[in-house]
């Protein structure tokens, strides 16, 4: 395994199936009331400069079910928000806790800290990535189709830090990926880089319809991303079409499950129907977040 938890594609397929075999365990042991002191007397310290119900919630509980403790720090309260830099909070937070969780705008920010500081770091989301949400979808993927090897995961939106590390994660563990996005809203350009090597098991088109054919598994996330609510109401013009309904579903696999990291606009892109027709797998994901963290803080930590 690795020292942090930063980019996808950091992770080799052998690291990405250690970690969901150790969340399938972790969560087939939560259900049947076993519990662990994996973390006891350890401290993560996770710090915000965005809002957060998943990361945090499944975060911090994870963390007390492991027999740790996690702090909850708001940017705006720590000295960073007035200033202070990254690599003296991270140099500072080495001396005092085992571990960072944070989310951000600025990748480099990330970086930084598992740069300065002696401590493991986990991206807990980036304008770039958001690996932790990936490594859920992909453990909820393999618990729905039996398997990744194969599957065809198709994401329809913004090329947004969903889109990059969803590539990357989701090449990397053997799925084929397609993605369509708007001109103008493509992916970033180390995911597509990345994603060159894998020839014919990725595609980036602007037909919805295309890219949804025969994919059992079709995955979206909001046009306007935290950070980027300025652009709200351009973007709700240039992505008119790109939106999860019952036709784009209908020529996706029988058995097609639907994701979405959450939160979820309905009447932008996803419709209330496809939604509540899929909330099963969508709420499932959700939940898998905090089996995904207790295996990832406990491989790191
Ligand atoms: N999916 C996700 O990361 O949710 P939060 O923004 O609520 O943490
Ligand atoms: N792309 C979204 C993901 C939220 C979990 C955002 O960055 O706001």
């Amino acid at each position: 395994m690795t020292k942090h938890l930063l980019r996808m594609q950091d992770l080799s397929k052998d690291n990405i199936i250690e970690i969901l075999n150790f969340a399938d365990k972790l969560k087939h042991e939560k259900k049947n009331n076993i519990q662990h002191n994996l973390l006891q007397g350890k401290t993560l310290a996770m710090i915000f400069k965005k809002s957060s119900t998943r990361t945090r919630v499944s975060f911090e509980t994870g963390m007390y079910q492991l027999g740790g403790h996690a702090l909850c720090l708001n940017a705006g309260d720590l000295q960073i928000g007035r200033g202070e830099p990254v690599e003296d909070t991270a140099r500072v937070l080495s001396r005092y806790v085992d571990g960072i969780m944070i989310r951000t705008f600025a990748h480099q920010e990330v970086d930084d800290l598992a740069k300065y500081g002696s401590i493991p770091v986990i991206n807990g989301l980036t304008d770039e990535e958001h690996p932790c949400q990936v490594l859920a979808d992909l453990m909820t993927i393999r618990e729905y189709k039996g398997k990744l090897d194969g599957i065809k995961l198709c994401y329809i939106g913004d090329g947004n830090n969903m889109a990059n590390s969803l590539i990357t994660g989701g090449l990397t563990a053997g799925l084929k990926v397609s993605v369509a996005c708007p001109d103008g809203y493509k992916p970033h350009k180390f995911a597509l880089d990345f994603a060159e090597q894998y020839g014919d098991n990725f595609l980036l088109t602007n037909d919805i319809f295309k890219a949804a054919c025969g994919a059992d598994v079709i995955y979206t996330d909001v046009w306007a991303s935290m950070g980027m609510e300025a652009d709200a109401q351009q973007r709700m013009i240039d992505f008119q079409g790109y939106c999860v309904d019952n036709k784009l579903l209908s020529i996706a696999k029988d058995d097609v499950i639907v994701q979405h990291c959450l939160p979820a606009h309905r009447g932008e892109e996803i419709t209330a129907e496809a939604f509540e027709a899929h909330a099963a797998e969508i709420f499932e994901e959700a939940e898998n977040r905090l089996h995904v963290q207790k295996a990832v803080l406990a491989m790191l930590l």
